[in-house]
Formats: structure tokens, C-alpha cells, sequence
């Protein structure tokens, strides 16, 4: 694991496009996209940038059940105001939070995945290390799933909604394994909050408690912190 440790967010923001950008001029085709504050200020770069994504790929994380496209709080919303807005994919791809039929669902977005193999994957983390909503106790061999979110979960997004009970209680997510799939991973965190998450996933045992921890066995991640974050690193 390359671990870089920035000064602020700001600073995060510039490091991250560095990573991806060169993941981009290597030739990069498919990328795996994530949702979060983590990645809003990479985003912004990538707005600001000249790089043109018509002939590349996106394959978001996850998404929530129950929303549509259309809704403010859904993913695909999300990706649409930060990014593909300004910079459209050849194809960009989502879970629909409104498929009927869920088996069906998670069998066309793990044929997806299969189809369009990740070469770059971006990743936020949870204050209880989760990544995408792969919860912990997900287990390492898990491809794409529907999955309940944790309480943990649940009271961290609730500042996106009105009230706590709008927060939807399931997601679609790219499973632990998919995800390691990727040939490179970036993860971003940003303060305190994420601090116990990082150390556990950096330092500590690699446990399906603290789902982010596989990681550790990907030959090709770099994780970006600020001090915040990277607070219990050095103790
Ligand atoms: C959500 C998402 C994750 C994201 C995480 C952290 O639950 N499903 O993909 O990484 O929360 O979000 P944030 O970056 O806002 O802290």
C-alpha cells in the first residue's frame, strides 16, 4: 500500500488527480467510480481538466435501492451533477435503484463488471471501514450484491436527507471481490472521523470486521489521508 499523507483536503484533491491522471495517459479504459465528499474535490479537477473521457468507460460502486436516476439523492444523480455532466463517458453504468426484479439486477451489473474489467477504482471508506456497502462481515469472495445498509451507515448519510427515516435501508454494491478485482485502487479519506477506520484497515489484521482491510493483499493501491485521517498512524 502506498500511503500519502496531504496537509488538507485541497491538497488531497490535487494529489488524487495525479494518480489519476497518470492512470488515465497509461491507458486506463474502464474506471470505477465512487460517491462521497471524499471524491468531490477530485471531481472538480477532473472537471477542470482537459481530459476527455468519450472513449472510456465508468462502472459506478453502488447505489441506493429505491431511488430513481432521477432523484436528487440517488448515485446516479450524484455522478451526473460532478461529473458526467461536464465529462461524458463512451458508457457509464450504475445499478438501477428501481429494478423490479433484484436477482436480475445483480446479475446484469456483475456481467457488466465481467464485461468491462476495472483498471482504475476509486474508493471512499466508512468511519466502520466499509467500502462501496460492503458492510462489515461481508465476506472477501462477495461479487455484486443487494445488501442492508449498517445503523453506522445509515446515521453517516442521513445528512444528505431530510430526516433519518428517508434514508433508503438498502443499496446495490459492487461486492469485496469485484472491487479487488480492479488492477489499481485509489482511496480517499478525509478527517477524523476515518481515523480508526484507516489505522484498522492500514495496520491492523485483515478481517472481514473491517471490510476495507483486504486491501491489504491488492498488489497495486495507494491511499490518500490527510493528517486527520492519518492521525493514529505514527502511534
Ligand atoms: C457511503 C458510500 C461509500 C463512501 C462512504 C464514505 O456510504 N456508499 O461508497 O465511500 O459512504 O462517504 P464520504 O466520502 O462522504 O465520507
Amino acid at each position: 500500500m502506498d500511503i500519502k499523507i496531504v496537509k488538507n483536503q485541497e491538497e488531497g484533491a490535487k494529489v488524487a488527480f495525479e494518480v489519476f491522471k497518470e492512470a488515465y495517459e497509461n491507458g486506463a479504459k474502464v474506471f470505477g467510480l465512487a460517491t462521497g465528499s471524499s471524491p468531490l474535490g477530485l471531481y472538480e479537477k477532473i472537471r477542470q481538466s482537459s481530459l476527455d473521457f468519450s472513449d472510456r468507460v465508468s462502472v459506478n460502486l453502488d447505489e441506493y435501492a429505491g431511488l430513481s436516476s432521477e432523484d436528487e439523492h440517488s448515485y446516479h444523480y450524484f455522478m451526473n451533477e460532478q461529473l458526467f455532466a461536464a465529462k461524458p463517458f463512451l458508457k457509464s453504468y450504475l445499478p438501477d435503484g428501481l429494478a423490479e426484479d433484484i436477482d436480475a439486477e445483480v446479475e446484469r451489473y456483475e456481467k457488466i463488471l465481467q464485461d468491462n474489467p476495472v483498471d482504475f477504482q476509486l474508493l471512499g471508506i466508512g468511519s466502520n471501514a466499509h467500502i462501496g456497502f460492503n458492510e462489515p462481515g461481508t465476506p472477501f469472495t462477495q461479487r455484486t450484491h443487494k445488501v442492508a445498509l449498517a445503523q453506522a451507515t445509515i446515521e453517516a448519510n442521513k445528512r444528505f436527507f431530510e430526516r433519518e427515516e428517508d434514508v433508503p435501508r438498502f443499496a446495490y454494491s459492487m461486492g469485496l471481490q469485484s472491487i479487488m478485482d480492479a488492477k489499481q485502487i485509489l482511496l480517499i479519506a478525509f478527517g477524523e472521523k476515518k481515523a480508526q477506520a484507516i489505522l484498522n484497515t492500514v495496520k491492523g489484521d485483515v478481517t472481514t470486521d473491517v471490510p476495507a482491510s483486504i486491501l491489504q493483499k491488492h498488489p497495486n493501491v495507494t491511499i490518500i489521508v490527510d493528517e486527520a485521517a492519518a492521525a493514529l498512524l505514527n502511534r
